[in-house]
């Protein structure tokens, strides 16, 4: 991918934003851009004190930014409740009537929620879960399929103050159950399932085993599927008949501007999921701002980000962005290839979709399932296209600005992270110059820069460290719990900043290109996973002894999982424990962590303070052809000589 890189510096291919474009837009040129970027970097309070105002706050702040390096408190002592500012000022105007929520299932049902009735059943479900015994600080863990009622959950937690924890609905029984644990949570929302490529997920029955020996003392199911499941008396209710029948009347409180609006877990360096904090003013105001300006959204604007709500993306640009700019959000239950692999166009042109926000990997695989299935559809009511969750390899770029935007809508590449909750780094489409490949330029507000270990400034062009410089509202927190991971984790590396975990390098223009991650943590199909986490659940089973897992290069999903495996002694190391060992990750974590390859190996190549040579086994791994699905034996005299190769070289 590098070289690709490479080849569009040297040609240095770039795409102006269309004068028609530019016109209408919210930032209408780079000079534009530049004079809001210089005035946010010398006045950062002011600038984010203005956008802040935009939100409905019922107590005005003393404070804009307390910044103790790496405790941030932004607009103190100001009080707000983001779902009022995602509902209640709107219901409050002409757009009461407007759709809020365009909603399809996978089996073709829809569904249309206008912002008068999401805050109805916004409110509903508030009097529920207060009614269910939540409180303002208690904790409720969502597991549920992309249906309205996800939003409806998140939206009604953060009305009474309960931070919410969303699960991917794709995670297992033990990962939900670890999350649960970790956040302590009260309650839990999902559902009898949900349709995945004409199946359904069987929710419901991951949180019975989930919720096993854990604080959670309700389970609230929402009937989505008809799907038979097992209610316990006095532990389990129906959504419906909780829900649906409580006032639809809430009057909300406002909470401090730090009050936890939510934790979402994500992966780290260690076995250990990070519970990632985010808190209710500074997270809002990233969401809406950078809604408003990378989306350049407008009223009559139907988005649609394709992200699943149990992600960062989901929660920034699915519900929270999206509804604070009052726009029509566009949510999709299932699979892109469901019934055929055109589902997105069809839905592009039955709903008239004008934003459109996807991950290279969907991109990679649209453009290999072939050119006719976008090419049946009128797509002409796409003016602006977004992607996310992991560097875009310049071929992917030039087939989605070709195939799906006909030349004609800008592509925003978006750089950010569950941590810094908004985008961070990105074009502006009525302004910036687009580079297939390059995220372009930081947001205005956002310091972002490539600098050294030491700190210092890499040169254009220079591989280093992307990092931050100053503190933006919607950072991280905390971690949930360890304060001090999270101190060593973003502020431990290079002085003074936070600390991404990216490499990328700085061209002669400015452009940041994102290089993927310096540090244990993978990223496949831009799902985020750490190699440590699939190690410790490769080694919970009884027949391994050791394990390393490394990520390797993979076409589609951007790296793919290779797991060498040291079995124990007198266990065959053939196909079916292969097998046996993808099944248990998938049972331990999800699907979306199942190695691509195990391979099995005598012993793993160790320094000679016992560290495991991950970048000698990253080396094997991307090295050969890929074996698919076969395992072989490696040869432990190979491993051995190149084990001391790399030594030398170290
Ligand atoms: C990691 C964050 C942010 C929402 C989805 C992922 C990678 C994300 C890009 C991009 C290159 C990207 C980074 C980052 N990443 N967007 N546009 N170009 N890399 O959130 O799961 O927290 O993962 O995704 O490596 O650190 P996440």
């Amino acid at each position: 991918m590098s070289q690709s890189i490479e080849s569009v510096l040297t040609e240095n291919r770039s795409f102006a934003p269309s004068e028609e474009f530019a016109r209408a837009a919210q930032v209408k040129s780079m000079a534009q851009y530049e004079e809001m970027y210089r005035r946010a970097d010398e006045d950062p309070e002011g600038y984010w004190a203005e956008v802040a105002s935009e939100l409905a706050w019922t107590k005005k702040w003393s404070k804009t930014l307390d910044w103790k390096l790496p405790d941030a408190k932004w607009f103190v002592g100001g009080q707000l409740n983001a779902s009022v500012s995602c509902l209640d000022r709107h219901v409050a105007t002409w757009r009461k009537n407007k759709a809020a929520l365009l909603w399809e299932g996978e089996p073709g049902d829809t569904r249309v929620l206008t912002y008068g009735q999401l805050h109805r059943e916004v409110c509903k479900a508030a009097n529920a879960l207060i009614a269910l015994g939540v409180k303002k600080g208690d904790f409720v863990a969502i597991y549920l399929p992309m249906i309205p009622e996800a939003a409806i959950a998140m939206l009604a937690c953060a009305r009474i103050g309960a931070p919410h924890t969303v699960v991917f609905g794709g995670f297992s029984a033990e990962a939900l159950g670890d999350r649960i644990k970790d956040a302590k949570a009260k309650i839990v929302i999902t559902s009898d399932g949900g349709w995945r490529r004409g199946a359904i997920v069987p929710l419901k029955e991951n949180v019975d085993r989930a919720v096993e020996g854990t604080s959670i003392e309700k389970v609230v199911v929402v009937k989505r599927c008809a799907n038979d499941v097992a209610m316990k008396d006095g532990r389990d209710v129906w959504w419906h008949d909780t829900v649906d029948v409580a006032s639809p009347r809430h009057e909300a409180e406002s909470f401090d501007s730090e009050h936890t609006l939510f934790t979402l877990y994500t992966s780290g360096t260690t076995g250990k999921p990070k519970g990632i904090l985010h808190t209710t003013g500074g997270y809002l105001t990233g969401a809406y701002y950078t809604t408003k300006l990378v989306f350049d959204l407008r009223d009559e604007d139907i988005f649609w980000c394709t992200a699943d709500i149990g992600w960062v993306t989901g929660h920034s640009y699915v519900v929270y962005g999206p509804l604070a700019n009052g726009a029509t959000v566009l949510m999709y239950e299932g699979a892109p290839n469901q019934p055929g692999p055109d589902r997105f166009w069809d839905i592009i042109a039955k709903w008239g979709v004008t934003v459109f926000y996807t991950a290279p990997t969907a991109i990679r695989a649209f453009m290999r399932w072939g050119d006719q299935w976008p090419a049946k559809h009128d797509l002409s009511s796409l003016r602006l296209l977004g992607s996310v969750g992991e560097p875009i390899n310049p071929e992917a770029w030039m087939w989605y600005r070709e195939q799906i935007g006909h030349n004609r809508c800008p592509i925003v590449d978006t750089w950010w992270q569950t941590e810094t909750g908004s985008i961070m780094i990105s074009p502006l489409p009525g302004a910036t110059p687009t580079k297939p490949g390059s995220a372009t330029r930081p947001l205005p507000g956002i310091a972002a820069d490539v600098v050294h270990k030491d700190g210092t400034p890499a040169k254009a062009n220079e591989g280093g460290f992307l990092v931050i410089k100053k503190p933006w509202p919607s950072m991280l927190r905390t971690i949930f719990g360890d304060h001090e991971r999270f101190q060593k984790t973003y502020f431990g590396e290079v002085a003074g900043c936070y600390f991404a975990g990216d490499g990328a390098r700085k061209d002669a223009d400015g452009y940041f290109w994102v290089m993927g991650r310096v540090d244990d943590v993978i990223n496949v199909a831009g799902h985020r996973l750490s190699t440590m986490e699939v190690e410790s659940a490769l080694v919970s089973h009884p027949k391994v002894a050791e394990a390393a897992v490394v990520g390797r290069p993979d076409d589609l999903k951007g790296q793919a999982i290779v797991a060498f495996v040291t079995p124990r002694q007198g266990v065959a190391a053939d196909e079916a424990l292969a097998k046996v060992l993808r099944e248990h990750v998938s049972s331990q974590i999800g699907a979306l962590a199942r190695p691509e390859e195990i391979r099995f190996a005598e012993a793993l190549p160790k320094t000679r303070s016992g560290k495991i040579m991950r970048r000698l086994l990253r080396e094997v791994a991307s090295g050969s052809k890929s074996r698919g699905d076969t395992t072989t034996l490696e040869d432990q005299g190979v491993l051995e000589r190149l084990a001391q190769s790399f030594a030398q070289e170290e």
